[in-house]
């Protein structure tokens, strides 16, 4: 599809902070003159936040929980992601097809050819134009996790072990060559921040360059 506005993506461990730069990187978007739909998943639909609940929450078959994944994924795209894009806003989604394949593949051991065909089968042709990938250590991670006192899902009361397959993960995606960014989020909060921002901002200066409109697109003067 070609875009006036781009499709980005937000990941990472849990534990590594995403969700407090979210608000941060909408703002700089609108700054660069996008609108932006803010996004998650699993869920951002009705039926996907349905499904999200199942996922968080119920012990089930590795296959049913790729496939719910998949199934949330789906109705999202159609309802939301794939019409905004269509109509010119940039969609900023907190998770995506990335986490099935750290969490359910690399972390819980799903098979990655079956991961493939499925996100062929259900967004080849929509896929992000950048992914930032919250890192930081297992271990930093626990911590953190420990000091929010809230009630773990059942991701987040998952071994180390889990985890650091969960973290490798992201970084073979990475060396596959997805377009993914590493934000060190070892870092104080506002220095996270400021690295994310500043990806965005070179993604933005890029994307224009890329995105220019050619001149037989502009209209002509009557
Ligand atoms: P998260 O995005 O961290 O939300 P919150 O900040 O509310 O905890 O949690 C979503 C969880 O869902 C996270 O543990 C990763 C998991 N997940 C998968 O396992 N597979 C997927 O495909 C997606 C999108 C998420």
């Amino acid at each position: 599809m070609n875009r006036k506005a781009p499709f980005i993506t937000i990941e990472g461990v849990d534990g590594a902070g995403k969700s407090s730069h979210i608000k941060p990187i909408i703002q700089r978007l609108k700054e660069h003159g996008f609108d932006v739909v803010s996004t998650r998943e699993p869920g951002g639909t009705d039926v996907g936040e349905k499904l999200r609940e199942i996922i968080l929450n119920d012990k089930m078959d590795l296959r049913c929980e790729i496939l719910l994944a998949f199934a949330s994924r789906a109705d999202h795209l159609s309802k939301v992601i794939e019409p905004a894009l269509k109509s010119g806003k940039a969609v900023l989604c907190d998770r995506f097809t990335d986490s099935t394949y750290a969490y359910q593949g690399f972390g819980s051991g799903g098979n990655l050819e079956e991961i493939k065909t499925l996100e062929k089968m259900v967004h080849e042709n929509t896929q992000p134009d950048l992914t930032l990938v919250f890192d930081l250590s297992v271990d930093e991670s626990f911590r953190r996790l420990n000091k929010t006192g809230k009630t773990p899902d059942k991701f987040e009361s998952r071994s180390k072990k889990y985890f650091e397959d969960v973290r490798r993960g992201y970084l073979t995606r990475m060396e596959e060559g997805r377009n993914i960014v590493l934000v060190d989020s070892e870092q104080p909060i506002e220095m996270v921040k400021n690295d994310a921002l500043m990806v965005i901002d070179c993604f933005v200066e890029q994307w224009k360059k890329n995105n220019k409109p050619t001149p037989s697109s502009k209209k002509m003067a009557p």
